[in-house]
This record gives structure tokens, sequence and C-alpha cells, in this order.
């Protein structure tokens, strides 16, 4: 039986490339971001294999109900790729604004707990993983960086998560690039890492035999 994998911000980028690129190495894959109409064309071009299911990851709620939803229309939930992250319009600390860091804290710290805690219990099941976008900007210092602070989170709680995780057999990948090009920059950046550079590795991370963790794969630009 195929796999299931759910993965958060796949209406863009890293989360649409790695939609693909899972599909195509033949998990089934659930959609999860608040652009429902990105969701359903997606879906749509993946075929059978594809639900596209709008939600936002901020809500507890909508989160579990997500995962509810992938375990009833296919089975199981063997993967979970908790993507959805965002930045701040205004950098540094002293020239910051609060209320966007609280948003930005809220999507790229607690919804990847929201995640972790609604969909272990069906893991726990699968033996299965968890695979988490962090960044550079969580392994290196960055002036001012908040955001990077955020990745800071992401790097300790997926180790944290991998002990916990390895009690019952469980697996979890923290996957880390350098410059990516995304929608997450207003320009292109056409030399930097490419979105289905990471999807494959986070294929490759779901793809090692039950004896292999891959506990982090750094990927950064070669420009
Ligand atoms: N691009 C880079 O250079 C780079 C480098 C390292 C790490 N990263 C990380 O990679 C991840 C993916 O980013 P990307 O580069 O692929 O950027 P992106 O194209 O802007 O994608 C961000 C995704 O997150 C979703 N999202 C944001 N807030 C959400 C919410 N409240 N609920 C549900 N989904 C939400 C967005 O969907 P909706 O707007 O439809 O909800 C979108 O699908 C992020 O965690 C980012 O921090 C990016």
């Amino acid at each position: 039986m195929a796999r299931t994998l759910i993965i958060t911000g796949a209406s863009s980028g890293i989360g649409a490339a790695t939609a693909k690129a899972a599909a195509e190495a033949g998990w089934n894959v659930a959609l999860c971001a608040r652009s429902a109409d990105k969701l359903e064309a997606l879906a749509a071009e993946i075929g059978d294999r594809a639900l596209a299911i709008a939600c936002d990851v901020t809500h507890r709620e909508q989160i579990a109900d997500a995962i509810k939803r992938t375990v009833s229309a296919f089975g199981s939930l063997d993967a979970v790729f908790a993507n959805a992250g965002t930045g701040v319009a205004k950098p540094g600390v002293e020239q910051g604004d609060p209320q966007e860091w609280h948003d930005m804290i809220h999507v790229n710290v607690l919804a990847v707990l929201y995640a972790a805690h609604a969909a272990i219990p069906h893991l726990r099941k699968s033996k299965g993983q968890f695979v988490i976008t962090g960044s550079k900007a969580g392994r290196d210092h960055l002036k001012g960086s908040v955001y990077g602070a955020t990745k800071w989170f992401v790097q300790g709680f997926a180790g944290n998560l991998a002990e916990e995780m390895r009690e019952w057999g469980g697996r979890c990948t923290v996957i880390t690039p350098g410059m990516v090009d995304t929608p997450f920059f207003d320009e292109p950046k056409p030399g930097k890492i490419q979105p289905e550079d990471v999807a494959n590795a986070v294929v490759y991370a779901l793809q090692q035999p039950a004896t292999a963790a891959v506990r982090e794969i750094h990927i950064m630009p070669n420009d």
C-alpha cells in the first residue's frame, strides 16, 4: 500500500515541489495551506494520489482536522512535512515589529508543535517520520534576525523530537537550506537552490530504510 505524507505550506515553493516529488516517488500526499485555489490546482495536476485540505496551521483544530481527514482518505499517516513558514517585512530587533514577530512565531514555532502533537499518535502506529523545514538561518548567527531564531527553535526541537520518536521506531529530520528560489522572496533567485532540490532531499530522507535515521540535511547554494 502506498504510504501517506501530509505537507504544510504545500501551496507554494518548497512544499509544492515536495508534493510533486513525493507523489512521483509513490506517496499519497495531503496538501495543506490557506490558499485553497492553489492547493486544488496542484492536487488536480498530481491526480488521485493528492488531497487538497485548506488549513491555517496556526489554528490547532484545523491542523488536527486536516490530519484526521488525511487518515480517513488514505488509511494511515506515515509522514509529516511541517514546512509552512513565514518571515517578517521589518528586519532586526530595534526596527522590528512585535506584532509581526508574534505572527511569525505562531507559524514557524507553535504551528510546528501543533502539527507534531496532532500527528504523533498516528505516526506511532506507522513508525512514521516527521520532517521539518529549518534553515541555514537556524545554524548561523544573523544580525538581529528574529526569523533566524525561530529556525534555531526548529533545529533544537527536531533533535529533541527525534529522541522522543526513536523510542518507538519513529524518525525526525530537519532540512536546513540556504537561500531557495521561492515566492518567500519578492525577486526571483535563479542562481540559488531550487525548490525541487529541497524536495529531492525530503524524499531522500523519507525513502531511507528503517535502520537509517537521517537527522539533518543541510543544502547550500553553489553560486
Ligand atoms: N526560501 C528560502 O530561502 C528558505 C530557506 C530556508 C528555509 N525556508 C523555509 O522554507 C519553508 C517554505 O518556504 P518557501 O521558501 O517555500 O516559501 P513560500 O513559497 O512563501 O511558501 C510558504 C508556504 O507556507 C504557507 N503558509 C504560511 N502561513 C501559513 C499558515 N498560517 N497556515 C498554512 N500555511 C501557511 C504558505 O501558504 P498559504 O499562504 O497558502 O497559506 C506557503 O505554502 C518555510 O518554513 C521557510 O521558512 C525558506
